[in-house]
């Protein structure tokens, strides 16, 4: 391969598994993982990582010039429940990193650019079933102005100055190697930690807040797919919808019952129900399907069974 691969922000949820995927793929050596802070054992020892901050520049540049980077997976940010309780910071962060991003390959310096977009882009204004890929897109939280804002600024650099920038709008993503970040979509992962130790939980969301989600494997499967597509199948360059599963929270109790019979969901809602009720509750993906191939394969049956093996795995390791 030509060039290497930077991932910042490769601590986080997607970006400890997407680091891991990238590096089986290309090689160890070949992918740089980097965030603000150290991160699981398995990513910090199998390649290259350096401390670095997605707001310093001149920083990334050298980072960038060190390794010889060609692409970089810009997985930093702060995400929408942290974000309303910092919105400036939360802004100059989403923001700021983007563009150093996006001017690094505007100068050429590196060749293509993967930044993930959220349906976060969404609001109370958007068709809620079947969300088309252009549709009304009122925002009302600080991470999806951000989000949107974004998205504008990647097709504006594409079309005007030719930057080879791809992205997707992930749902909610449920996975178990690595705890959330704080989004408004965390409930369905702590459910399951909760299901497993003691056979209860109680939802920060109500129990018919129906989201878009997804399972990790195949969030990485489309990260991997759309930046491996010919550019030309790549049409859209704001970002794609993609979707794989939506279901409540009331929804995934029955599914995680079918495993753990006793196991009973409470509900005291908080801030977090009405970003959830801002939000889509179901997807239009075709887009994605048609232009590079896009299929989903975990639903709420695989995906329920593989989260209560994962996490009940990882918390025996710890106990
Ligand atoms: N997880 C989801 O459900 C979801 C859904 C939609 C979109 N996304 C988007 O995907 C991307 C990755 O999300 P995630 O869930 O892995 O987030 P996360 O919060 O788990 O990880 C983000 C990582 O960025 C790092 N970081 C924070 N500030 C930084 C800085 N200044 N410089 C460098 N690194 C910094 C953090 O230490 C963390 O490791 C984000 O852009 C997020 O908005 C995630």
């Amino acid at each position: 391969m030509a060039g290497r691969i930077l991932i910042i922000g490769a601590c986080g949820q997607i970006g400890t598994e997407l680091t891991l995927k990238l590096r089986e793929i290309h090689g160890n050596d070949q992918v740089i993982a980097s965030d603000i802070r150290e991160g699981a054992e398995e990513l910090m020892q199998s390649g290259p990582f350096e401390i670095l901050n997605a707001t310093d520049e001149p920083h990334i540049k050298e980072v960038v010039q060190k390794y010889e980077v060609k692409q970089v997976y810009l997985m930093a940010a702060m995400l929408s429940a942290t974000a309303e309780k910092a919105p400036m910071k939360a802004w100059d962060l989403n923001m700021d990193s983007l563009f150093h991003i996006l001017n690094l390959a505007k100068e050429g310096t590196i060749d293509k650019i993967f930044w993930p977009s959220s349906i976060a882009v969404f609001g109370p204004s958007t068709p809620k079933d079947d969300t088309p890929q252009t549709t009304v897109m009122e925002p009302t939280t600080v991470y999806g102005i951000s989000k949107q804002t974004g998205e504008r600024w990647c097709e504006y650099y594409f079309n005007k100055f030719g930057v080879d920038v791809r992205s997707i709008r992930y749902p909610g993503i449920i996975s178990y190697k690595t705890l959330p970040g704080g989004g408004t979509t965390d409930y369905a992962i702590e459910i399951f930690h909760e299901a497993i130790k003691n056979s209860e939980y109680t939802s920060f969301l109500a129990e018919d807040a129906a989201l878009p989600m997804m399972y990790m494997d195949d969030a990485i499967k489309a990260t991997v797919d759309i930046m491996e597509a010919p550019a030309e199948k790549v049409k859209v360059r704001s970002s794609y919808n993609l979707s794989a599963i939506s279901f409540t929270p009331d929804v995934l109790a029955k599914e995680i019952r079918k495993h753990i019979t006793d196991f009973e969901i409470k509900y005291e809602p908080d801030f977090r129900q009405k970003i959830a009720e801002s939000w889509p509750s179901s997807i239009d993906d075709n887009a994605a399907r048609e232009d590079w191939g896009w299929e989903h394969e975990f639903d709420l049956e695989k995906m329920t069974t593989t989260m209560l093996e994962g996490v009940g795995k990882t918390l025996k390791e710890k106990a």
